[in-house]
């Protein structure tokens, strides 16, 4: 089967943009503008809740959020449901300009690139400082894996789920803290990671993709606490089967059985937990199973 802090004051942010804006970190537009493409969500106007303004987190100033692997999948639908809250979006993946799956939007900048070259993980960060003038938000959604006996995975298997799942998140995560420690705002940062990780299934031989993605939840747990003081809650969503691209090859009478609750997940059960993690102020270190249960035990 392949799977395939508080409200930083005005001035502090006034102060460290212009600092940026200085030292040349921000971007000028020339520099980023041949692989961005910047369009509108009429549909999706921002809503301010009232909710968001009880949380310490959230500043007057609208949010900004960052996906990585937004052109399908879980991806899509985080933009849409960001956007859908209010915050301005940076949408990233290697083919998100040619795909272009979102009608055009002040409040959403596109990124192409691929997430596993530092490259895009520096044009994500900048576009978003320079469009938007803050980072609140990350999920580090792009991410790979297949399944093979132990025995068959290549060296080019391994290097490709650790560039991808691991360079991937590591490279746009170290600016984005660096942007929000700046900031001192706080920030949200959701990982994705699999229910595989915790309860192997019997069959679906994914052993050295979770070297990667129980790697993804342990850096959860470290970066919960190394960040904690400065108010940047890490996260992580770990999903069972859920219908996306990423299964258009798998019979889904097969995939149902690998749920207990007996059915593959919607886009929708996924990017409500992650969305949850975003807004839940005391939440940090926390592993979110949406899986049908799987991870509870036998069935
Ligand atoms: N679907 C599931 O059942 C399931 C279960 C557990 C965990 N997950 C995890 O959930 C996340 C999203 O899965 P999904 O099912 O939505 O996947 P998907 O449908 O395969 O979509 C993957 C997205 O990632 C992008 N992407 C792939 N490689 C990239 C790279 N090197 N750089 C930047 N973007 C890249 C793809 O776009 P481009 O091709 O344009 O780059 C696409 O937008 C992944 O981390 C996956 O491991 C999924």
């Amino acid at each position: 089967m392949a799977h395939a802090l508080g409200l930083g004051r005005v001035t502090d942010t006034i102060v460290q943009l212009s600092r940026l804006h200085a030292s040349g970190v921000i971007a000028s537009s020339h520099r980023i503008k041949s692989d961005v493409r910047n369009t509108a969500l009429p549909a999706l106007i921002p809503i301010q809740q009232a909710s968001y303004r009880r949380t310490i987190e959230m500043a007057d100033a609208q949010k900004t959020a960052i996906v990585t692997g937004a052109s399908q999948g879980i991806g899509a639908g985080l933009v849409e449901a960001f956007a859908r809250r209010g915050y301005s979006v940076v949408a990233n993946s290697r083919n998100i300009i040619k795909v272009n799956p979102f009608p055009a939007s002040s409040n959403l900048a596109l990124v192409a690139g691929d997430i596993s070259d530092p490259s895009t993980a520096a044009k994500i960060v900048d576009t978003a400082v320079s469009r938007f003038g803050r980072i609140d938000v990350l999920v580090n959604n792009a991410g790979i894996y297949f399944s093979k006996h132990f025995t068959d995975y290549t060296l080019d298997d391994l290097r490709s789920l650790v560039s991808v799942n691991i360079e991937g998140f590591l490279f746009v995560t170290q600016r984005v803290i660096k942007q929000m420690l700046a900031q001192k705002t706080g920030g949200s940062i959701v990982n994705i990671s699999t229910t595989l990780v915790d309860h192997p299934i019997v069959g679906v031989n994914v052993s050295v993709p979770m070297i990667t993605k129980g790697g993804l939840e342990a850096v959860t747990r470290s970066l919960a606490m190394e960040y904690v003081k400065q108010g940047i809650r890490v996260n992580a969503v770990a999903p069972g089967i859920v219908d996306t691209p990423m299964h258009k090859d798998d019979p889904k009478d097969f995939l149902k059985t690998l749920q207990p609750m007996g059915q593959i997940s919607a886009v929708k059960d996924v990017v409500d937990a992650i969305i949850y993690l975003t807004e839940a102020g005391q939440v940090t270190g926390e592993v979110l199973h949406v899986d049908g249960g799987a991870h509870a035990g036998k069935w």
